[in-house]
């Protein structure tokens, strides 16, 4: 069925809030370990969200200290184990360490959560793209990241394809994930900040890019709770470290961002716009922005943005995030925006979750590749606002900064 912009516009401003809630939040109490073990190896995820809702804890110990994910490894059950971390299980509970390095690694390598993206039909297309590309002498701006990458065929678990809402075990043509672009990025560092607790479609769109970083390190804060202060217009960032001086949350994001490889950041669209917790969250790094003091550390990072709304109306969103990122002076950002015309991830249908899919893979695709340097976008920024810094605004205590960074002589906060 094709809906009109208009009437989508309308959907999406007046009446997401009238889709009625799922069934499936009947009510459940909290589960014993092994109900919870026993939902998750059937893939019965909302069971397992509802009784987390209701105080379940996901990290839960048997009488072996192991947590379901340690189970899920011991017994080689990648569905169970898939479950268990979609609905947030920690993936580096302390019991994972008396497993076998042998076992572990191996259930890591067999563990193919997703279904496939790419059809043949697709590959060939990437392939002439890759070719178009390199002819052109694209690629070589690009920075070496390669359109014609060869994509390994390789083994994907039917049945966790079918959690994953894919065809069934025979059922439609799959493609491969390409096995060699997974192991390009051993020890990536990502730094995830949620723009709403609830683990709802934001968030599973989320888990379709982390759940393709499988090497990925990934420390994960959720709003408000991880920094639920307001700035209270101190301006000390501005005048004095390019830090906030008010909110402790915010300076414990910050020093995970910095350490990590790639900023992650998502959010819901309310009102049209980010929620009001990723806003507030944002509010405190202005003082880092480029026009100010940016943070070195920032122009080797990769940026993705996530938004997702019930109608057409993500766009504002993901430019909020972005802009921070691009002025934080993030080397490039991917956006993911999605309109679901629907606010339970169950009731998503499979086309559009095949969709979100295939998006996922090709930014965990791009992330997955070096970054050399900063791409035009952040260059552009950093040289004009230098010229600023060094002609109009010299002296300010922003030009001091810049000044003392090295960054208005030959040096470049980049290699
Ligand atoms: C307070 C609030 C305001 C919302 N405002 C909009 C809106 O302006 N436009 C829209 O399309 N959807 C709006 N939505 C719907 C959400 O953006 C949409 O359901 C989104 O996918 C929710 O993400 P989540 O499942 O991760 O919470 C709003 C939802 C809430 C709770």
């Amino acid at each position: 069925m094709q809906i009109s912009f208009s009437k989508a516009l309308l959907l999406a401003t007046t009446s997401f809030s009238m889709i009625t809630v799922s069934t499936a939040n009947a009510y459940l109490s909290p589960l014993s370990f092994q109900e919870m073990y026993a939902h998750a190896s059937k893939g019965n995820l909302s069971i397992l969200n509802n009784a987390i809702l209701r105080g379940m804890n996901i990290n839960a110990v048997n009488s072996d200290g192991d947590t379901g994910i340690c189970v899920a490894i011991r017994r080689n059950d990648h569905i169970a184990y898939q479950s268990l971390r979609n609905a947030g299980a920690h993936p580096h509970p302390p019991c994972v360490n008396n497993i076998s390095q042998k076992q572990y690694k191996k259930f890591m390598v067999d563990h193919r959560p997703y279904e496939p993206v790419y059809t043949a039909k697709r590959s060939n297309l990437w392939w002439w793209i890759g070719g178009a590309a390199a002819v052109g002498g694209i690629a070589a701006l690009a920075g070496g990241g390669g359109g014609g990458v060869p994509r390994a065929h390789v083994h994907v678990d039917p049945h966790l394809r079918q959690l994953r809402g894919g065809p069934a075990p025979g059922q439609g043509a799959c493609g491969a994930v390409p096995e060699k672009l997974r192991t390009e990025a051993p020890g990536m560092k990502v730094c995830v900040v949620y723009g709403t607790e609830r683990k709802g479609c934001t968030w599973h769109i989320a888990q379709e890019v982390l759940s393709r970083l499988p090497e990925a390190e990934v420390t994960e804060f959720f709003l408000p709770r991880d920094c639920p202060d307001s700035c209270v217009s101190c301006f000390r960032c501005f005048n004095e470290e390019n830090r906030c001086y008010c909110s402790q949350g915010a300076r414990r994001i910050l020093d995970a961002m910095l350490k990590a490889d790639v900023i992650l950041l998502t959010s819901p669209v309310y009102a049209l716009h980010v929620s009001g917790q990723m806003k507030t969250f944002l509010d405190h790094y202005c003082g880092m922005w480029m026009v100010h003091k940016p943070n070195g550390a920032m122009f080797g990072k990769q940026g993705v943005v996530i938004a997702s709304a019930a109608g057409p109306v993500y766009r504002a969103a993901l430019r909020e995030m972005k802009d921070s990122l691009d002025f934080w002076g993030v080397a490039r950002t991917y956006k993911l925006g999605f309109a679901l015309m629907e606010i339970s991830w169950d009731r998503l249908s499979p086309a559009l979750k095949q969709k979100i899919a295939r998006q996922a893979e090709r930014t965990a695709a791009k992330l997955r590749r070096s970054v050399n340097g900063p791409g035009l976008k952040a260059r552009m920024l950093f040289y004009g606002i230098r010229l600023a810094q060094k002609h109009i605004w010299k002296d300010s205590p922003d030009a001091k900064w810049w000044r003392d960074h090295g960054w208005l002589g030959k040096e470049r906060p980049w290699e």
